[in-house]
């Protein structure tokens, strides 16, 4: 696991940014395993603009995403295909039809999850993970307690991720179910790419890099056994580290 601490939010989210071009670039059919949340957010701006003004092409890539609301259809405002498209899909030359969400909409949720570790499956498999950490240590939306062996599946969602992302969805209520990839999927990837930055990350990011490996407690400490995991942190996010080099 490489640690990579950057001296502003911004020098992080540029370092992630061009990762992603750089993978890109090298493997125009990449298979990208997609994140959302507000950290994300920046790092999607970071890359339209590498299209717009680099040329940055993402006309052959696929992408999965890690993750999806139970109950919430695409068109909804809160869906995670919704952020998804405005932010990023809508704006570079990718083909829709290769950008996969589960479907949290989906009359059968059991054969939708098969269908998703299907599809990524026949895809070769994902590339590049890119991923965000919540509060609880979840990736995608693995909350504690999450088996290691887990795949695709449907969650009940973490007491504190309902009120990290409960502001988000204003005068609505938050679903309390996701879909989402399991640690087993998500660590099936060739590169895993965690961001976090912020003060409020610091204790779960140093729980998940210098504690045990432990998916019960933090699931995010399972990155730790991947063989091509980076993380990227903010000064804030890295506040909290104490063993782990200083590396810049
Ligand atoms: C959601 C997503 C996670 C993401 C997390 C971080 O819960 N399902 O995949 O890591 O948000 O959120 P934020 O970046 O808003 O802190």
């Amino acid at each position: 696991m490489e640690v990579v601490i950057q001296p502003s939010t911004a020098a992080a989210v540029e370092l992630v940014a061009e990762i992603i071009a750089r993978e890109v670039q090298a493997k125009p059919r990449s298979v990208l395993g997609l994140a959302t949340g507000r950290t994300m957010e920046s790092v999607y701006a970071r890359l339209v603009q590498k299209h717009r003004a680099e040329r940055l092409d993402f006309s052959n890539c696929q992408t999965f995403n890690l993750d999806e609301y139970v109950g919430l259809p695409g068109t909804d405002k809160h869906s995670y295909r919704h952020y998804m498209n405005r932010l990023f899909f809508n704006q570079v030359n990718i083909d829709l039809q290769n950008t996969h969400l589960p479907h949290g909409d989906a009359p059968n949720l059991a054969a939708e999850c098969e269908r998703y570790e299907r599809l990524i499956h026949d895809a070769g498999g994902i590339d590049l993970q890119l991923l965000g950490i919540g509060q609880s240590g979840h990736i995608g939306f693995n909350e504690p307690p999450s088996e290691a062996n887990s795949r695709t599946r449907v969650v009940v969602l973490a007491p504190e991720t309902i009120r990290q992302n409960t502001p988000l969805f204003g005068a609505d209520k938050m679903p309390s179910h996701a879909i989402t990839m399991g640690v087993e999927t998500i660590l099936a990837a060739k590169k895993c790419l965690l961001l976090a930055t912020g003060k409020s990350k610091a204790g779960i990011i140093q729980r998940t890099i210098e504690g045990p490996v432990t998916t019960n407690n933090v699931p995010a400490s399972a990155l730790q056994s991947h063989p091509h995991c980076t993380i990227v942190l903010d000064e804030a996010a890295a506040s909290a580290l104490t063993k782990v080099p200083r590396k810049r």
